[in-house]
């Protein structure tokens, strides 16, 4: 794989909140553009950890980080995120460091909706969204920005299991349309039948990876 296919790279990652506690120890992974994988592990194994250090809001103790920009994140629980009035107002939000133009900022906010298939609900107050609407306007803030890579961290674990099929099938056909790339830290097994690839994560390193039909096999 050539530089230009990679669109997440992480070498030999290592964080700790405090010298006595390794979180991530000799982490590394690569995550070809245009690619959905799928993060797996155990609880506290440090999943949201390496997010974070992906996204720049921790920064790693030793090691390199590249990632395609600019990147979005969508947070388990949507209420953390969605900090507008209005669905249009939140998405619109997310651009403000851009520098648009009014018109150009209605065009951005509708062809994400588009995207979410949620233009209909452009007008509709945050608070009056379901859980599954909601993580779908946060997708959409994502690809709002023009986003080129998508953290999601465990995304559906509030949703019913319909919801659930719905948003990682929703985002495996973004990723594929619009040759983004997304990194899904999940607990749910069912959701590798989309996911192009994964990794399982154990302490603090990548122990497993490649395609989810094996990992199933096992
Ligand atoms: N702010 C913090 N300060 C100190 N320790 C932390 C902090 N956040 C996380 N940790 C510790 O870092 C380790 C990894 O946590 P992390 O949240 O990355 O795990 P995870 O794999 O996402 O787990 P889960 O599946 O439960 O979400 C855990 O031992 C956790 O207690
Ligand atoms: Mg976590």
């Amino acid at each position: 794989m050539s530089k230009s296919d990679i669109a997440i790279a992480v070498e030999n990652l290592r964080f700790s909140w405090s010298p006595q506690t390794s979180v991530l120890n000799s982490c590394s992974l690569t995550v070809p553009k245009g690619e959905l994988w799928m993060l797996l592990g155990n609880n506290g194994c440090g999943k949201s950890t390496l997010l974070r250090l992906l996204a720049n809001l921790l920064i790693a103790d030793e090691g390199h980080i590249y990632t395609d920009s600019p990147l979005g994140f969508v947070f388990q629980n949507p209420d953390h995120q969605l900090v507008m009035p209005t669905v249009a107002a939140d998405i619109a939000f997310g651009l403000v460091s851009e520098k648009l133009s009014l018109s150009q900022i209605k065009v951005r906010v509708r062809e994400a909706l588009c995207a979410v298939n949620l233009l209909e609900l452009e007008d509709r107050p945050i608070y009056a969204l379901s859980g599954g609407q909601k993580q779908r306007i946060a997708i959409a803030g994502a690809i709002a920005r023009h986003c080129q890579v998508l953290l999601l961290d465990e995304p559906t674990a509030l949703l019913d299991p319909d919801t659930q099929i719905e948003l990682v099938a929703l985002v495996q056909k973004i990723v594929k349309e619009r040759n983004i790339t997304a990194l899904w830290v999940t607990h749910r097994l069912e959701e590798l039948n989309y996911a192009d690839g994964y990794f399982l994560l154990k302490e603090g390193k990548v122990v497993s990876q490649g395609n989810p039909r094996e990992l199933f096999k096992n």
